[in-house]
């Protein structure tokens, strides 16, 4: 079906695709309301939207919703495991230009995004940034016809305002992940849910009386430690960030630095954007059978080199379930350090190549979060198109929506799920703008 992709897309796929993408839509209603009044509004009317996302039942209620409103649109992915191929299947069906798979190889994944590229974007849709950092690099004759970009995760805002910074961000890109309808709901519920499913597809590991450890306690750690706890971990988290530290102590968690947790972990979560947060050291530490997954955007959070350069063996347990073995033969035991050293070849067991084990092992985060996460990327795409058109307005910048988007996206959301909420008098309001009552 498609020429870009290795894999045979069959019509049984994308059959499979279309029912995956219904179900999807029922239960995405905020971001189907934004639909039916893209339908009406065409905002983007005679425009291409590139993307880069992960290519999930979720993304393509997302592409839908765009062509909906008007545009044409060219989709890569954003992690060369996250890919769900009866997803390309249907997109391919539907005429989109869809250039991913599952599994693919880094040269194709550079590639894809080229296809993406060379399809001459006005507006850009990232996730983790590769996508605008290769336009920079590679294309940077094509900015001047772009109007703006939207960045859904944490790791690429991060980049974005490190080349904003360094005055190399040559294009206005909307932080949709700073939204807090996005960040509150996404990286708490969504990653705190689907780390877990990811995890425990790999391996069916009772989690009750495990010891988890999450390492970073931004908002996807916290959810990844909230479920733990539920599921019956004990859960230990690891922190830079004093304040965010003294948050995961009052939350109830132990709190210590990776070198005194390494010993003790069942299960290693990695969720801070950083790179070897999981180090050679601390892998020498850790237990025989333990368990390293990481669930931030790139697969740089575990030291997998080290561990490459430290295995004798490595083998497939079963899928995204990768077994190390560590041993310590290659040093003369030492006498002193007891009887069993030179039996102390270790395992350890690494879950989707270190990438994002919600998306390599599982499904990513439920339709229900992304309809709010995605509703903010239909609203930033729409707010480049009316800011931009006919006159530039934006700077090349980072940008956080308006308040009133999250409003707006929070409203709707309620409304799908049939909540109702109390309102203002006007005595309330007043009291709330005035100065003058106290005691
Ligand atoms: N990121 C995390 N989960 C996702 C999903 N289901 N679809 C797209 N991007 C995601």
């Amino acid at each position: 079906m498609q020429k870009s992709s290795p894999i045979k897309l069959s019509p049984a796929q994308a059959l499979q695709g279309t029912r995956n993408v219904q179900l999807a839509e029922s239960n995405m209603a905020p971001l189907m309301r934004i639909r039916e009044r893209f339908t009406k509004e065409k905002p983007f009317k005679n425009l291409r939207i590139g993307m880069a996302l992960h290519v999930t039942k979720e993304t393509a209620v997302l592409v839908e919703t765009l062509v909906a409103g008007g545009a044409k649109v060219a989709i890569a992915s954003c992690n060369p495991l996250s890919t769900q191929d009866d997803v390309v299947a249907y997109l391919t069906k539907k005429g989109i230009a869809t250039y991913a798979y599952k599994g693919e190889s880094t040269k194709d994944y550079y590639r894809f995004i080229k296809n993406v590229i060379e399809f001459k974007p006005h507006i850009t849709i990232d996730d983790g940034c590769d996508l605008v950092y290769e336009i920079h690099q590679h294309n940077a004759e094509l900015i001047p016809q772009i109007l703006g970009g939207c960045e859904e995760t944490t790791t690429g805002v991060v980049r974005l305002k490190a080349m904003e910074k360094d005055g190399a961000l040559k294009y206005p890109v909307v932080a949709v992940n700073d939204n807090k309808t996005k960040h509150l709901f996404d990286n708490y519920y969504g990653t705190g849910q689907s780390t877990w499913d990811g995890i425990i597809r790999a391996t069916n590991l009772l989690i009750a009386g495990k010891t988890v450890v999450v390492a970073g306690y931004g908002s996807c750690g916290r959810g990844v430690a909230l479920r733990a706890q539920g599921m019956g971990a004990h859960v230990i988290v690891t922190e830079v960030d004093a304040v965010r530290a003294l948050q995961a102590h009052m939350d109830g968690y132990m709190v210590m630095p990776m070198n005194q947790a390494a010993p003790l972990g069942d299960v290693f979560i990695t969720v801070t954007g950083d790179k070897h947060v999981i180090d050679e050291q601390h892998m020498k530490k850790m237990k025989s059978g333990a368990i390293l997954a990481n669930s931030g955007h790139f697969n740089s959070e575990i030291n997998l080199d080290a561990l490459e350069k430290m295995a004798t063996a490595k083998k497939e347990i079963r899928p995204f379930m990768t077994e190390y073995t560590i041993s310590n033969s290659k040093k003369l035991p030492n006498p002193k350090e007891g009887a069993n050293l030179n039996k102390s070849a270790k395992v350890l067991y690494v879950l989707g190549e270190g990438r994002l084990i919600n998306l390599a092992a599982a499904e990513g985060h439920p339709s229900e979060v992304m309809a709010l996460s995605f509703c903010g990327q239909a609203l930033a795409a729409e707010w480049i198109a009316k800011n931009q058109i006919p006159k530039r307005t934006l700077s090349n910048a980072v940008y956080t929506l308006p308040d009133s988007v999250d409003v707006t996206i929070a409203k709707t959301a309620l409304t799908a799920f049939g909540v109702s909420i109390d309102t203002l008098t006007a005595e309330q309001k007043a009291y709330l703008s005035g100065w003058k009552e106290g005691t």
